[in-house]
């Protein structure tokens, strides 16, 4: 008897950055794929009667048409911002004080905070997301309840304590010295255990005081295998507010980067008005900066510089930012992305914004080499996308001579119905 399972379709996966290189180097598009699959691994990739005729015991799930990819990888999102997503009419800073900071306070009960983590990891899942890098509430029980669900579920995530001094509500308000204590125990806790990544979290600067951004820094520095996240240069208020809260800092980077919070495995939510020294910055040290585009236009953020910051060599991920992004779908963000970069007279290819929801935001979790791609050794986190999921999808498929074109529909018109299957862990049940 053998454990081996055989998934048959289509497959889609990558050898290189469709940014850097032509698509036809960088991707891999079989029309009759196979994807072999043991103990939560891929342990096989190749032509599927190939794979067949070489493994006889496995378990064989054949999706005909379907599309088979590494899962989703979502790099930034709120997963306590769940039940308040699509709240009308906010720009960024009365959007956190109307919706958000209410929102986040019920975390305090920590039966609460389990609830709307099952509730989120369902509903991306059923979005075929297999990873994402959450924040959680200024509360530890709101990160308890993310990563004992994530454990539960065998699902590789990344998540962290959001720690605020200031600027926020009373309630939902820690220092700098509980903020360092509390998420140095939470790095003890759950950091490396099963499939779960810790990231340090000051939500942003205008919230932190100088001296919490220095404490977290500190502790960067003494758990440097932690990722660390926040928010960067989103709106033109806000960072007009960040000049004033900060007067010493030559730009809103340095108000991190002074504070020991610029580093390779720093992650920079939004990244849109940014100045050259901070581009300078950010590519030196190899930063990842994290494009959510429907939240920059459901909040009315601006236009993100995909192609110039590709092309200048920035490491660069995909996300939905829910619940400030209007979608739980990387369909829907790689549409989003699409339509941004087209105000900005570029057009993004099918290729690249695929590659943005899988390697490309694995990379920027510093994951590249465990998920967000089919390859023997990859983790089993996949997802089978049907490319004919709707009456109108299909009638556009149908007239398809490529796969870019036979996938592109899907990418603008399609949400869960497109998703065919999520597999987790090597499993395809929830
Ligand atoms: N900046 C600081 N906090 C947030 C948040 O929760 N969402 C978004 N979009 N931007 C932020
Ligand atoms: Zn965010």
């Amino acid at each position: 008897m053998t454990d081996q399972t055989l998934l048959l379709g289509q497959t889609l996966s990558f050898q290189g950055d469709p940014f850097l290189q032509p698509v036809e180097r960088a991707a891999i598009h079989r029309s009759r794929g196979g994807v072999l699959i043991e103990g939560g691994r891929i342990i096989a990739t190749g032509e599927g009667d190939d794979l067949k005729t070489a493994h006889p015991g496995a378990r064989v799930v054949d999706y005909g048409d379907g599309l088979i990819s590494a899962g989703f990888v979502d790099a930034h999102v709120h997963y306590p911002q769940t039940a308040i997503i699509a709240s009308w009419g906010k720009r960024l800073i009365d959007w956190l004080n109307t919706y958000t900071f209410p929102e986040e306070m019920r975390f305090d009960d920590p039966d609460y905070a389990a609830t709307i983590a099952r509730r989120y990891f369902d509903l991306t899942r059923a979005h075929g997301v297999t990873t994402m890098a959450s924040y959680c509430t200024i509360h530890p029980a709101s990160v308890d309840a993310f990563f004992s669900e994530a454990l539960r579920r065998g699902q590789r995530v990344v998540a962290g304590k959001t720690c605020m001094d200031r600027n926020a509500p009373e309630g939902l308000r820690d220092s700098a010295q509980t903020a360092y204590d509390d998420s140095k125990a939470l790095i003890g806790r759950w950091h490396g255990q099963g499939r779960l990544t810790y990231a340090i979290t000051p939500r942003f600067s205008p919230t932190s005081t100088p001296d919490q951004l220095a404490a977290l820094g500190a502790l960067w520095a003494e758990h440097p295998d932690c990722l660390m996240q926040t928010h960067l240069s989103e709106q033109t208020d806000e960072i007009a507010w960040v000049r004033d809260l900060y007067p010493e800092a030559r730009d809103y980077l340095d108000t991190y980067e002074a504070h020991g919070l610029l580093g390779e495995r720093g992650l920079y939510g939004h990244a849109i008005h940014l100045e050259p020294r901070e581009k300078e910055r950010l590519k030196d040290v190899g930063a990842a900066l994290i494009h959510c585009p429907t939240s920059n236009m459901f909040i009315g953020s601006g236009l993100f510089d995909m192609a110039g910051l590709k092309q200048a060599g920035q490491r660069v991920g995909l996300a939905s930012d829910t619940g400030g992004g209007s979608s739980f779908s990387m369909l829907r963000t790689m549409a989003a992305a699409y339509e941004v970069a087209q105000l900005r007279h570029d057009a993004l290819h099918p290729a690249q914004l695929w590659w943005l929801a899988t390697q490309g935001s694995a990379q920027t979790l510093h994951m590249g080499d465990r998920i967000g791609n089919l390859a023997p050794g990859m983790e089993a986190d996949i997802v089978v996308v049907d490319l004919a999921s709707t009456p109108d999808i299909a009638q556009r498929a149908a007239q398809a001579d490529t796969i870019w074109e036979a996938l592109f529909p899907t990418i603008i018109m399609g949400d869960d119905r497109a998703i065919a299957a999520t597999w987790i862990n090597g499993s395809p049940d929830p």
